[in-house]
């Protein structure tokens, strides 16, 4: 409601200026000018309003006073950021942001090793693997990894009460895995012979690597776990040392 009177006001306000030959200077001011008066009239508890009004009446002139080529620049440049907060590198690592589903956590839960102290979810998206495994095993450590802004931030809001999880910011393929007992990923085809490699590499004979949908190429997982969704979810899970 509060947003909607402010663009009806600020949209009969620029209507009114821009038809009107003025220069850019003097319309906004009497842009300004008119947006303040008729908040005065109209409504004199709202102050902070008017701060907003200000600084939007600010804005749209900025706007109005810039070529239309660096206009659309600026607008690219703002989506690509945006895309690029929220999906991170994709073009590098070819691995999207999708999430994994309820019943896909129910069976990784039950896929936990009785033994487990450290388990790490690669790419944790935004937590929320980490969150339901993190809240039903207080005993357990739980880290979650993830490079995209957004994802991250959303994860560390999410397990922030959760004292049991970490979620760090960074490249998966920069961590130690040396003192995991089970590592989850949910990626892509294109990574997991490199993963497979990476595992192999730092993590215990007798420990597990499950990964969500897609198994690592010409290497027969101990288990296959059928997570029963109409996309035929599949848990392919591996113990180092043993395949
Ligand atoms: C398919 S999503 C899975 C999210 C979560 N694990 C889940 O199962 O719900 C993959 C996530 O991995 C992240 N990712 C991809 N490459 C990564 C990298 N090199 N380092 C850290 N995170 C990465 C992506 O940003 C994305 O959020």
């Amino acid at each position: 409601m509060r947003l909607l009177r402010m663009v009806m006001i600020q949209g009969m306000a620029w209507l009114l200026v821009l038809s009107m030959p003025l220069g850019l200077l003097t319309g906004t001011l009497l842009q300004i000018l008119l947006v303040q008066t008729t908040l005065m009239v109209w409504d004199k508890k709202e102050k902070s309003e008017r701060w907003m009004h200000l600084a939007l009446s600010g804005l749209l002139a900025w706007q109005l006073s810039i070529p239309a080529s660096v206009h659309a620049a600026l607008y690219d440049a703002l989506i690509f950021a945006v895309l690029w907060l929220i999906f991170g590198a994709v073009d590098q690592d070819r691995v999207p942001l999708y999430l994994s589903s309820r019943l896909a956590c129910e069976c990784l839960e039950q896929q936990l090793p009785a033994s487990a102290k450290i388990w790490v979810d690669l790419g944790c998206g935004n937590g929320q693997v980490l969150a339901w495994m993190a809240s039903r095993y207080p005993g357990i450590s739980f880290l979650g990894v993830e490079q995209a802004w957004v994802p991250w931030l959303w994860a560390c809001w999410r397990c922030r009460q959760l004292q049991n999880c970490t979620v760090l910011r960074g490249n998966l393929w920069n961590i130690s895995l040396a003192s995991a007992d089970v590592v989850y990923a949910f990626l892509s085809p294109a990574p997991m012979t490199a993963l497979w490699h990476k595992v192999n590499a730092e993590m215990r004979p007798g420990t597990w690597m499950v990964s969500n949908s897609f198994a690592v190429p010409d290497v027969k997982p101990a288990q296959i776990v059928d997570v029963g969704q109409t996309l035929q979810t599949r848990l392919f899970c591996y113990e180092l040392g043993r395949s």
